[in-house]
């Protein structure tokens, strides 16, 4: 994947500085009209110009599809390229069979042209699973979960998957300890850097939602393909799958059984998406 393509393609999908402006396409804003989630329409053009100069011999993965929104933008006009969605249907409101219906639904609508292939699971234990994927991951989206922990790792799990120039987007990155986690990860990984700040100017923002930061990966001779996984990642893929994976899982399944915690939950889970949660 061109990291200069990308860029390119993004300024052609605005009228304008995309700080500023709407996206070109008036679909996006349907999209996101029409498909309940959490992305806007400037992220889901951003993420639609992505897929479309991603080489066919790469994929698009996508950790946090919730009932498919950004999924459903990412596909416009790509039908010969290869998506994957990771999800593990835990957070907001998000149990089992219903909610995959809800997001096969979605995608019977917007995506029947494309080649969308859904696993079901936790990104953090499924990544690490040899052949997941069948082919180098051109453009990485991650939307699933926002502790400064799990976005670190969602940066160290990905990496050996990459293809040697990558573009990862991350979402919510206005939050400080989401850009604070992949400035860490960056200080420590020279192989990447961020290309672009779409940052939201509120909470909820209704042009940048809660920001989108573009990173880029570049392959050097570090990270070669079989290199061993570093050990700032590795600590913490033990620690998460040890706790906060399994802590948070029980969490979010006790707000599904008893929506009374919901307030609970408000406090504890620092984010704008807190007050969205869907109790089913
Ligand atoms: C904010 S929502 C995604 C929103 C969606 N991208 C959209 O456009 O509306 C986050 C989703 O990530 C999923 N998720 C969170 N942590 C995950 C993990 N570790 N593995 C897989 N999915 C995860 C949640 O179940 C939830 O559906």
């Amino acid at each position: 994947m061109r990291v200069e393509e990308f860029l390119a393609e993004v300024d052609r999908a605005f009228d304008g500085d995309p700080r500023t402006s709407a996206p070109r396409d008036p679909r996006f804003v349907g999209i996101a009209e029409s498909v309940n989630g959490y992305t806007s329409a400037n992220e889901l053009a951003v993420l639609n110009a992505a897929a479309r100069v991603m080489p066919v011999d790469e994929c698009y993965l996508e950790v946090g599809s919730y009932k498919g929104r950004s999924m459903c933008a990412a596909v416009q006009d790509v039908d010969d390229k290869t998506f994957y969605v990771v999800e593990n249907y835990l957070e907001f409101g998000m149990q089992g069979r219903a909610a995959r219906v809800e997001l096969e639904r979605n995608l019977a609508t917007y995506a029947a042209h494309a080649d969308v292939r859904l696993i079901e699971g936790n990104c953090f234990a499924l990544l690490r699973r040899p052949g997941i994927v069948d082919r180098p991951v051109g453009v990485y989206f991650y939307d699933g979960e926002h502790t400064g922990l799990s976005h670190y790792l969602a940066l160290g799990i990905i990496e050996p998957w990459l293809a040697d120039e990558a573009i990862i987007l991350v979402d919510d990155a206005s939050y400080p300890m989401v850009s604070g986690a992949h400035e860490e990860f960056i200080a420590r990984h020279p192989q990447w850097r961020v290309e672009r700040r779409w940052d939201a100017e509120v909470n909820g923002d209704p042009r940048w939602a809660n920001g989108l930061h573009a990173l880029s990966f570049r392959r050097d001779a570090a990270t070669a393909r079989g290199s061993a996984e570093s050990w700032d990642v590795r600590w913490r893929r033990l620690a998460y799958l040890a706790s906060l994976g399994p802590g948070q899982k029980a969490a979010w399944k006790a707000i599904h059984h008893f929506p009374g915690l919901i307030p609970l939950a408000k406090t504890l889970y620092p984010s704008k998406k807190a007050s969205q949660i869907d109790p089913g």
